[in-house]
């Protein structure tokens, strides 16, 4: 596990989230009140990309198939609906969450 330089921690609004990619695996995070919070960027449903989720408190949605996971654990808050548990015989997972830390206005995450 090492630590990566990802931003300025000015560059994620409060209450926002942003995707990246670091060394391959894409992250997004999430500012609360200036506390960050890093979770596994894509869908552990069928590889939704929850960069580009709607949000909703600290959960962002899944825009494929609507499962939610809570930003700062990764946790699944609410899990796809049963039309679409039908249709893909699966259903979405809790996703890796990873630590964050803020050196000299850089905001850095552990993998
Ligand atoms: S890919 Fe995210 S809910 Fe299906």
């Amino acid at each position: 596990m090492t630590w990566n330089t990802v931003c300025k921690t000015g560059d994620i609004e409060n209450g926002k989230l942003k995707e990246f990619d670091i060394n391959g695996k894409k992250i997004v995070i999430s500012n609360f009140d200036n506390k960050y919070y890093a979770i596994d960027a894509l869908c552990s449903h069928m590889g939704g990309d929850l960069g580009k989720g709607k949000t909703n408190d600290n959960t962002v949605i899944c825009p494929k198939h609507h499962a939610q996971f809570d930003l700062k654990t990764g946790k699944v808050t609410k899990n796809i609906n049963g039309f679409f548990k039908a249709m893909t015989r699966k259903e979405a997972k809790d996703l890796n969450s990873y630590n964050t830390k803020i050196e000299d206005g850089n905001l850095m995450v552990e993998l």
